[in-house]
């Protein structure tokens, strides 16, 4: 038997987002959001349902707090819907969101649990996108005069502040297929939008270090490992290539101070322009840098292998490949200078039912999870500096495109009675993180 030991003050947490599990969504002088617009379009969610109720966490956070502490997290990642708390996007605060907030986060620490917020989950007030959104710089500014706000109200409580979540999703599937909210389709408009999340960020970072200096600031990339499919030369470039092509879009700029030059091929005559100071703005030093990791692609020549024979897959279409996340975090440590590392989402979707004796026995999720708590366990005695892990998600929730169709949970949310069951998986990371190992 191996037994794997983490730190003593290693962060384990479970990720949820404001707009997959909040609902109320126009409740307490809420503004609409670009995901509120996008869900009330008819043809957008795979199974036509929408964030309006989701798992009602708004009204049950005491509830699911209650759960938290019942699996013993020390940390809770959750993101701020925006236009709860500043309905127009910016302007006049409502006050009413504002506490919401506040009330969530007392609530955590009266728990003992370390909150881990993120500032933009993808819900831009809609206002805001009625004046271009990301596309107009305006937005970058509006985004800091809203963290000054959060950061003003919560920073004595909350020590760790995450900018953006996956820069890469809101740019790809939000602006290039029109896949997520807001349902651009425009290559042009996808890059300026991918400059302006990282100039956010960037003005996102000052206001958290001008108003308060106590809190760390980081921001959350989802990385895909790119495996070449053989040891051929041509195989082996390719992966590079994509591997360039996607994430170091986006890591390059924050931790090298640059675009890089796969950026520019990628984007050609789209690639946007960059003003006097961006980059410098944009490389700003971070506290932390959180890794959200679910899979890899395998890539030849000739493309990406889609079914890679005797793999599993999840719900997702995802191939569950755990040693990538080893090669990744590697991959990423040598390649760059980097701060300490969270793993701010991991997870499964798989197809799970309620037992005859009413409990939920997930064993692929919970397998999942153990493969990759152990490859990050090894990428650590590599030398890679990972100082906690979120799995997404601490409640089955509204997954974006798929509607409901899709359960990562920990626990399962009965959408008809909003009845919560710990599956199996949560009650083995409850022991998990009771005696801080793993063993196989
Ligand atoms: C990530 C998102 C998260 C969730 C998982 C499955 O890309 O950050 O909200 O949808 O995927």
């Amino acid at each position: 038997m191996t037994i794997y030991e983490f730190p003593h003050n290693f962060l384990w947490g479970a990720a949820t987002a404001s707009y997959q599990i909040e609902g109320a969504w126009d409740e307490d002088g809420k503004g609409e959001s670009i995901w509120d617009r996008f869900s009330h379009t008819p043809g957008k969610i795979e199974d036509s349902s929408t964030g309006d109720v989701a798992c009602d966490h708004y009204h049950r956070y005491e509830e699911d707090i209650a759960l938290i502490r019942r699996i013993g997290l020390k940390a809770y990642r959750f993101s701020i819907g925006w236009a709860r708390v500043l309905p127009q996007g910016r302007g006049k605060i409502n006050l009413k969101g504002l506490d919401f907030y506040d009330r969530l986060v007392d609530s955590l620490c009266a728990a003992n649990i370390e909150p881990f917020l993120t500032l933009y989950h993808w819900d831009l007030p809609q206002a805001l996108q009625d004046e271009g959104g990301w596309e107009n710089r305006d937005t970058c500014h509006a985004f800091a005069d809203y963290t000054t706000v959060m950061v003003k109200r919560l920073g004595d409580r909350v020590k760790y502040w995450t900018t953006f979540n996956e820069p890469s999703v809101i740019t790809y599937d939000g602006n290039l297929s029109g896949e997520h909210a807001p349902g651009i389709q425009d290559p042009r408009v996808a890059f300026q939008v991918a400059h302006h999340l990282m100039v956010a960020h960037g003005l996102g970072v000052q206001a958290l270090r001008s108003t308060n200096p106590q809190v760390e600031a980081g921001i959350v990339l989802n990385l895909w490992m790119a495996d070449p499919a053989t040891n051929s030369p041509e195989d082996i470039a390719a992966a590079e290539t994509a591997w360039n092509r996607s994430e170091t879009l986006f890591l390059d700029p924050i931790f090298k101070g640059h675009y890089p030059h796969a950026a520019y091929e990628l984007a050609g005559e789209n690639m946007p322009a960059v003003k006097d100071g961006d980059m410098t703005l944009i490389a700003q030093k971070l506290d932390y840098v959180g890794i959200n990791f679910y899979s890899r692609n395998l890539v030849s020549a000739n493309g990406n292998i889609d079914i890679v024979p005797g793999s599993e897959y999840t719900e997702m279409g995802w191939e569950v490949c755990a040693p990538a996340l080893r090669r990744m975090l590697n991959k990423i440590n040598s390649d760059y200078d980097l701060p300490p590392i969270y793993i701010t989402e991991n997870g499964s979707a798989f197809k799970d039912e309620v037992s005859a004796d009413g409990k939920v026995h997930d064993p692929r999720r919970l397998d999942y999870l153990k493969q990759h708590f152990i490859q990050t366990h090894l990428a650590m005695q590599d030398g890679v500096d990972v100082r906690g892990y979120m799995v997404w998600s601490l409640l089955d929730n509204f997954e974006w495109g798929h509607g409901y169709s899709k359960r990562f949970g920990l626990i399962r949310v009965d959408y008809d009675t909003q009845q919560r069951t710990i599956k199996d998986s949560g009650e083995w990371y409850a022991e998990v993180i009771r005696t801080n190992q793993i063993y196989e």
